[in-house]
């Protein structure tokens, strides 16, 4: 069993490149199925317990050759944009949705039970804006990437009572960390405005800056995703995953400067319409079935090994 591998689709990508590295640390093997949309090979590290299978989720046979001999499944593969979703619906559904489906019927068709997802909290849209969202906040997707999301929640948890899987569902907050892509529009504000601040490039920011964030460092997130991994059972119920603490934008970019020793220039544009004010965690569910790093890595911490200082 040990020795058979755990799948983590949308593994070349930032989280998923991020967990490889933690599951070979603690020795297990890892295939990878990535299409390359945003993932990038030269995120996986050279070592033969990494195999990468080339392939897109929206395809069922792909799915089933990938999940073929696996002792559990990461599911990470998504077109992880809300712009990307909102220009192109269908496009993004075959990833985000079809790619969900055809996950849990190559579990069923191969025996694995065991399956850990990425929502995100974008399913609560505005609702619990301004307090901590714990998981009993109303879901009120606002866009098809949310939409996709809570669907794939409630297949997952189909799946479970009609098949026996053991879905653990995560609805992520903010990560931030090493190879988040800064080239890309559509990227957290952290990975833009430090790719920005190391190129010296001025920052725009849309609003005052006083909105807020709860961005929890990828190391951390991908510490309790092992846990989850290998725990005896899965408790029901889906977990979120953040700090519990609202860092304002303001804040972040002194942050920046001052692990950088400076920033370049910062003007505030307009608000973007649509963009939520507050967004935070409660996690006191996530605290009670996992550990995280105590304490947990810092902002200035995170942003240092983000910017390898
Ligand atoms: N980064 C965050 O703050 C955040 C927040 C909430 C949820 N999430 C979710 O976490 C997961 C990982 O996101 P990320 O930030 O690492 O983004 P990412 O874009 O770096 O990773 C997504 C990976 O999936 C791959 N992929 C996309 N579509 C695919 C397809 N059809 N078939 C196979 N591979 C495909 C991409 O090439 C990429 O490697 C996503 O499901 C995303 O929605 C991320």
């Amino acid at each position: 069993m040990a020795d058979r591998p755990i799948l983590v689709t949308g593994g070349a990508g930032f989280i998923g490149s991020n967990l490889v590295d933690a599951l070979l640390a603690r020795g297990y093997s890892v295939r990878v199925l990535d299409n390359l949309s945003t993932g990038k090979r030269a995120n996986l590290p050279d070592d033969e317990r990494v195999e990468l299978a080339v392939g897109d989720v929206a395809d069922a046979a792909c799915v089933r050759r990938a999940m073929s001999g696996c002792q559990a499944v990461v599911h990470l593969a998504a077109v992880a944009s809300v712009q990307a979703s909102v220009e192109d619906p269908i496009g993004t559904h075959q990833s985000n949705l079809i790619g969900t489906l055809n996950v849990c019927e190559a579990m069923r068709a191969e025996g694995v039970t065991r399956v850990l997802f990425a929502s995100s909290a974008a399913v609560y849209g505005n609702n619990g804006e301004g307090e901590a969202i714990d998981e009993s906040t109303p879901t009120a997707p606002l866009t098809p990437y949310a939409a996709d999301k809570l669907a794939s929640e409630h297949y997952l948890d189909f799946y479970r009572r009609q098949h026996g899987l053991e879905p653990a569902i995560f609805r992520f907050f903010n990560i931030y960390g090493p190879r988040q892509d800064p080239a890309s529009p559509y990227s957290g504000v952290i990975s833009i405005f430090t790719g920005r601040a190391q190129k010296g490039m001025p920052i725009s920011v849309f609003g005052d800056g006083e909105q807020t964030r709860d961005f929890i460092y990828v190391g951390d997130l991908v510490e309790v995703l092992v846990q989850a991994l290998e725990a005896p059972v899965v408790e029901q119920g889906v977990v979120n995953v953040g700090l519990n603490q609202a860092t304002s934008l303001k804040q972040l970019l002194a942050a920046i400067g001052d692990v950088l020793g400076g920033l370049p220039a910062v003007s505030y544009q307009a608000p973007r319409s649509g963009d939520i004010r507050h967004s935070r965690a409660n996690n006191a569910r996530l605290l009670q079935r996992y550990r995280l790093p105590e304490p947990p890595t810092s902002m200035r911490a995170g942003l240092a090994k983000l910017l390898g200082r």
